[in-house]
């Protein structure tokens, strides 16, 4: 274990750039569609389903062949091997066969000499459809019974009893919309012919491995004839996890029945129309409670909208589940999750993966026991946190590093909490139109797949005879900054330069079989198997120096002023060149399985985490009660990512995640018509956050800490915790809302994204009920 080797620590600096960044913002880092194109390349595009549900009865191409520059049309039916893009269940479909599921749906596909040709020629299909009855919305797939698998419970004491005997209860429901991924990036893939059959395919994913091996069934090819390489992805946000199989597996076709090249670049409204988005919830609650606010009994409803297929849809709603606790005990409780079915592209992973929604359900409960008992939410969290003696989550782990209170307690004070809740209090008395609101909330997330067999990487770690060092590993980059972390450990374990360790592209003819660069775990893993990789070759190192100079391997140091073996200093690149002359072998592979983590989803107790990553933030937000408007003044974070890798690379992720989620609760709306078409797949009506969303008070602290389990450094991941933080915006504009109707004891009834109607909505609502 890194922690535990004494001749491994942090010697450069642990700020570091990203790798990429001087790239990023001079326009030289090159993504999959800034590629020198062959003169016969071909250029892609889906024609897709007008409709949510039909047969299709017949299709006339005709016209689509006889178009100006269309070379190729295919439809399921040229598909060689199977006609699967899906991770799990085999349900996706790269071309529909027969009928189709939901609007947008690929139903076939174009190859022409330009994509502006294709996306022409892929309009002209004529398809004729026997229209079938759809469910579009919750509601509509609640009536039809259509679920993707039987609902899942997760039960501790007896939520019943417990209610029926507390001093108190309600109930309520809310809302939370999707959101899409707006990636800068939108999905792109090139697939290059080789020979003898073999393919190579750039894409713009998450996985890899997973394309790989799709691509290969998709062909009747082996895995070791497709090769897959993803150098960086302009964002991915968990929208190219899985999404990416339909447009590489499309080139991947176009290549191998043409023998041409073969580029898919999805235009942005067909990717927001086309691709999956987060899962829209419904939750319902009943709790029971007492006058102190302790949560004694809940039984807690989550319906989601998962779309026509299964996707990551069941591990995303497991996630939902186990996060519905937030940082609080839960002595006795239910928790309901309903996974259904939707003529509706089908819903995938969206940073958090289904934690956020869950979280912001138990957030929601807290409020509305708070506005119940005329107190302060804040105190109704503080009386329910996970400590000694009860420190059990409702899944059966002991939440063993709970610095929640500590965190919560610390921002309270950093943030003058209570001095500006009484600002707030005072201003709304104040001001009749403009009401305020201040929330704290915090987070508690769980990292580690909970699939617990992708809790697996591996790496490929070269020293040249020069010195100088190429790393490699399962891990993709998607603007996180997992590259310059992982380099960063390699270059500390040779005590050289960072700038001495070269990183290259992900490719799954480097390391194989790995998972998706997802769960925030990607420094976790590949970081520890990159570590191995590397120690395994300083091994070698430190036993051939201490052959070859007489001493033992104690005299050996790998130091930034050079290595020391006993008396003498040499350089690094003297090593390297020494040793390869010795016949030493300098390329190593490392692997890493996260240890301890075991759970039985049959009655979803165990562990399924490794540990948790914490954090707390304070919003203050201003509402215009006349036009619902908004805007959120001033944000404080408090973040757990252990002992840092990167502090900037991390300040970065939580800014960004913050921002990301402020988006998905306030202006982010997907608007779908009775149709099952999205009326909202465009920037024009689609609003994510801008620089002006930004608060103009926005800090951000690292927690100082370091966790408890022996990850790289004692880190914790922060890719996907910090999106959470941003539930105290919602909170805090339930708050505003609130104040225009103060002596009420309840909750607005307001639904997310908070968008100005919504807003409107939610103060009529909350004067007008009795
Ligand atoms: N940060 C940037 N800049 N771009 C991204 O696409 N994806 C997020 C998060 N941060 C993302 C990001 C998601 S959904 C995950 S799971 C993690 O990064 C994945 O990377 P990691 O495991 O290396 O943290
Ligand atoms: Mo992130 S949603 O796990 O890709």
């Amino acid at each position: 274990m890194a922690e535990r080797d004494p001749a491994w620590k942090v010697l450069q600096k642990p700020s570091q750039p990203h790798d990429s960044a001087r790239l990023h913002v001079s326009g030289e880092a090159r993504y999959a569609d800034d590629l020198g194109e062959p003169a016969d390349m071909l250029h892609l595009a889906f024609g897709q389903s007008s409709e949510a549900r039909a047969r299709i009865l017949s299709m006339d191409l005709d016209a689509v062949r006889a178009a100006p520059g269309v070379v190729a049309v295919f439809t399921a039916a040229d598909i060689p091997g199977a006609n699967d893009v899906s991770p799990v269940a085999g349900d996706d479909r790269l071309l529909a066969d027969g009928e189709v599921i939901c609007q947008g749906q690929s139903v076939f596909l174009v190859a022409a000499t330009s994509q502006r040709a294709a996306r022409f020629a892929a309009r002209l299909g004529k398809i004729e459809y026997e229209v079938l009855p759809a469910a579009i919305t919750i509601a509509d797939a609640q009536a039809a019974q259509a679920l993707i698998e039987p609902a899942q419970r997760m039960v501790r004491g007896d939520a019943g009893a417990a209610m029926n005997t507390a001093p108190r209860r309600l109930a309520g429901r809310f809302e939370m919309g999707g959101q899409d991924h707006f990636y800068l990036e939108g999905h792109v893939a090139v697939a290059t012919p080789g020979e003898d059959g073999q393919i190579h395919v750039l894409s713009s994913t998450q996985h890899p491995s997973e394309v790989q091996h799709l691509i290969a069934h998709m062909l009747h090819l082996s895995s070791a004839d497709v090769t897959v390489e993803v150098r960086r992805m302009g964002g991915a946000f968990g929208g190219k996890e899985t999404q990416a199989a339909l447009f590489a597996g499309a080139a991947a076709l176009v290549a191998h029945r043409t023998g041409r090249p073969a580029k898919f670049r999805c235009d942005r409204d067909d990717d927001m129309v086309m691709t999956g988005k987060r899962h829209e919830f419904e939750v319902a609650y009943e709790v029971g409670f007492d006058d102190e606010g302790h949560l004694l009994g809940l039984l807690l409803h989550l319906a989601s909208r998962c779309g026509a297929t299964v996707d990551l849809s069941p591990a995303i709603n497991d996630r939902a589940m186990f996060h519905s606790d937030n940082c609080y005990f839960l002595p006795n409780v239910e928790v309901v999750s309903e996974r259904l079915k939707t003529n509706t592209v089908s819903a995938t992973a969206f940073r958090g993966f289904g934690g956020p929604q869950g979280m912001l359900a138990i957030e929601r409960v807290i409020e509305d026991v708070a506005a119940h008992l005329g107190v302060d939410p804040l105190e109704v969290r503080v009386a329910n946190l996970y400590g000694p003696g009860r420190d059990t989550t409702p899944y059966e782990m002991v939440v063993a590093d709970n610095v929640a209170p500590q965190i919560i307690a610390r921002l309270r004070e950093t943030a003058r909490y209570d001095e500006r809740v009484r600002a707030v209090a005072a201003f709304n008395a104040a001001n009749p139109i403009l009401k305020k609101g201040i929330a704290l909330t915090p987070v508690k997330f769980g990292i580690s797949f909970t699939t617990t067999h992708l809790n697996q990487a591996g790496a490929l770690v070269h020293v040249y005879a020069d010195g100088s060092i190429q790393v490699n590993h399962g891990g993709t980059e998607m603007g996180q900054g997992l590259y310059v972390k992982v380099a960063q450990i390699v270059a500390d374990v040779f005590a050289v330069p960072l700038s001495a360790v070269r990183i290259t592209a992900t490719r799954t003819d480097k390391v194989p079989n790995t998972s998706a660069t997802a769960a925030s775990s990607g420094a976790d893993l590949n970081g520890m198997a990159a570590y191995n990789a590397a120690a395994a070759i300083r091994e070698r190192l430190t036993e051939f120096l201490a052959r070859t100079y007489a001493c033992s391997g104690g005299d050996v140091h790998f130091t930034p002023g050079g290595v020391l073996v006993g008396a003498e200093t040499l350089t690094f690149g003297q090593v390297a060149r020494k040793a390869h002359i010795g016949r030493i072998s300098l390329s190593s592979t490392g692997y890493y399985a996260t240890p301890g983590i075991d759970y039985d989803r049959s009655v979803f107790k165990g562990r399924p985490f490794y540990y948790f990553a914490y954090g707390a933030s304070v919003s203050e937000v201003v509402i215009d009660t006349l036009t619902g408007e908004h805007k959120v003044l001033a944000v404080d974070i408090l973040h757990d990512v252990g002992r840092s890798l990167n502090p900037v690379v991390d300040m970065g992720q939580i800014e960004g995640g913050f921002i990301q989620g402020q988006g998905w609760l306030t202006t982010e709306e997907l608007v779908y018509d009775a149709r099952g078409r999205l009326l909202t797949h465009s920037p024009a009506t689609y609003k994510i956050p801008t620089a002006s969303d930004r608060p103009k008070h926005f800090t951000v602290t690292l927690w100082d800490g370091e966790n408890v389990e022996p990850t790289i450094n004692r880190s914790k991941a922060v890719g996907e915790p910090p999106f959470m933080l941003a539930n105290s915006v919602f909170c805090a504009l339930s708050r505003a809302v609130a104040a225009t109707a103060p002596d009420k004891r309840a909750i607005p009834p307001l639904d997310a994204p908070a968008t100005p109607e919504r807003i409107l909505k939610a103060i009529a609502g909350h004067r007008a009920d009795p």
